[in-house]
């Protein structure tokens, strides 16, 4: 007798990708077209683009920056973003320079095809940003899409380890890191650490390029990456080129604690030792 075999096709169910590229500073609409290209490379779920992407990084002065920045819910690069969205049926989370009445955030936006989802203010703020920006202001944040529950960071937000742990705590299975990164290959080592601690999948997408708009020069380190809840780099882009890379990831895995049988990363935090500010 043949014994009828049953074959449970194990498909994992997310495709997530990062964008790296170089943003031309003050370009716009020139950035979103080139955007719109690199995504129509690929299909994925999740895509996930630089810090500032739409606008470059260096600005000269905050009266510049107050120009380029645009209201998050009625600004044109998340209208832009919101419809590339519909039309490819998937979430992008992208940096910008965001304005409101009174301030200007660095923040990244969430959206998809039913609009925005989610914002983010990036509340660590690096070098001379702190002579530009207001610091974020809302808590950190995740939201469920259904194929995950993802938090968002932006850039040096990944050297506080309270960051990632807080998008952790509150069930993040993935956590999106749009970056502008200059310092070589710090982030890819700490947010290899994010995922391995906190057992989630990170997904960062940095820039290339240089930035020479203030006597001082700025050059971006590419090496966008998505890492694994073991800390494995699951797919890595060069240092100085343009990538776009989609990888599928199952995110039922980061929901999975346990770093042996008997550690779940969890359960053993000890709250009670670490402080009022970390507990
Ligand atoms: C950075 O936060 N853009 C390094």
């Amino acid at each position: 007798m043949v014994e009828e075999q049953v074959l449970v096709a194990t498909v994992p169910p997310m495709r997530v990708g990062y964008v790296q590229f170089a943003p031309e500073f003050g370009e716009v609409e020139r950035n979103l077209d080139r955007v719109a290209d690199l995504l129509s490379r690929d299909r994925a779920d999740l895509w996930v683009l630089p810090e500032l992407f739409s606008t470059g990084y260096q600005f000269a002065t905050a009266q510049e920056l107050a120009e380029l920045a645009e209201p998050v819910s009625e600004g044109p690069t998340t209208a832009r973003l919101i419809a590339l969205a519909q039309e490819m049926n998937c979430h992008i989370v992208a940096g910008l320079a965001e304005r409101t009445d009174s301030r200007l955030y660095n923040s990244a936006v969430f959206v998809g095809p039913s609009g925005l989802v989610a914002r983010y203010r990036k509340i660590h703020l690096f070098y001379e940003e702190k002579n530009l920006f207001a610091p974020g202001d809302l808590p950190f944040l995740v939201t469920d899409i259904g194929l995950a529950k993802v938090g968002l960071l932006v850039c040096y937000d990944h050297f506080f380890p309270e960051a990632a742990r807080s998008l952790a705590l509150q069930g993040a299975e993935v956590v999106a890191h749009p970056a502008n990164l200059v310092m070589p290959g710090l982030a890819q080592l700490t947010m290899r650490v994010r995922a391995m601690e906190n057992r989630v999948f990170t997904l960062t997408a940095n820039r290339i390029g240089v930035e020479a708009r203030t006597g001082e020069t700025l050059c971006f380190t590419g090496l966008s990456q998505v890492v694994a809840p073991n800390g494995d780099v699951l797919v890595q882009a060069p240092q100085d080129a343009e990538d776009v890379r989609v990888v599928e990831i199952d995110p039922v895995q980061a929901r999975d604690k346990h770093l042996t049988r008997l550690n779940d990363v969890f359960a053993d935090r000890r709250p009670e030792f670490y402080g009022r500010l970390v507990g």
